[in-house]
């Protein structure tokens, strides 16, 4: 049974901005100006993503419903507004056990339709283990577990989470003895980072390949972290972290 936590009380600190000066979760709240105005959730989520740009070089928003195309995102948001109009599905609380904690969080107050999970873990929960790198789902620095499968934070809503389980890095070491998750210790062991920014990531990702392939190959380890990026390491020493802990966890298991 999830034990429910209370929620931090901390003001949410400013978001940091891309370079283009726009977050990306303040980008996802002005796309969410259209369905959060007639709807929410599955219609928000549809509109992700609704830019494209031709092989001329400009850029398009398409309606996720019809596919007609238009030259703002304005026009965009009439369209939809107009044609396509759907009724809430949101829940007015979203529900998330993170690390075997429930909480709770009201819609329109702790959570917004177009918060993302790692904002939602770092601003809100305060989990701050879970990194952000690109924001844009390109380097897996803020890999969680979702349902046990790895998930890039910045790229998935909040309220998609709502009655799942997260993982994130805080949740791997023993909570009572803080005694690191073998994962962690063969990383520490084999110096599987420098800076480390990338690590959490690089670990649940690896956590989540060993849940299912206790003894991959090296070359199934370099495919599961393909998409992790590290600017340190080279990544021979990353793998080899990866080898070293399928062997512990598979001792660990052979003890226990
Ligand atoms: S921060 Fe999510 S993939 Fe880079
Ligand atoms: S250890 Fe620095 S980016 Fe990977």
């Amino acid at each position: 049974m999830a034990e429910e936590k209370k929620l931090p009380k901390e003001q949410k600190p400013e978001e940091k901005k891309e370079s283009s000066g726009i977050s990306r979760r303040e980008f996802l709240k002005d796309a969410g100006f259209v369905a959060g105005g007639a709807a929410a959730g599955t219609a928000f989520i549809k509109l992700l993503g609704c830019e494209k740009v031709t092989p001329e070089g400009v850029m398009k928003y398409v309606c996720p419903y019809c596919k007609e195309e238009f030259d703002t995102f304005d026009e965009l948001k009439a369209h939809v507004a107009a044609e396509h109009a759907v009724a809430p599905i949101a829940p007015e609380t979203i529900k998330l056990t993170v690390n075997g904690h429930l909480y709770e969080l009201t819609l329109g107050v702790e959570v917004n339709e177009w918060d993302t999970l790692v904002y939602t873990l770092r601003d809100v929960l305060k989990l701050t283990g879970t990194k952000i790198g690109c924001d844009h789902g390109d380097c897996g620095m803020c890999t969680v577990l979702i349902n046990g499968e790895a998930a890039l934070s910045c790229m998935t809503l909040t309220v998609e989470c709502d009655g799942k389980e997260i993982t994130t890095i805080e949740g791997l070491a023993n909570p009572e003895t803080g005694v690191l998750h073998p994962i962690q210790q063969a990383f520490v062991e084999n110096y599987g980072f420098q800076c480390g920014i990338c690590t959490p990531g690089m670990i649940m990702t690896t956590k989540a390949l060993l849940d299912k392939n206790p003894n991959p190959t090296e070359e199934e380890a370099r495919a599961a972290l393909a998409g992790n990026i590290c600017r340190c390491t080279g990544y021979v020493k990353i793998i080899s972290s990866v080898l070293a802990a399928a062997t512990l966890l598979q001792k660990t298991r052979s003890k226990g």
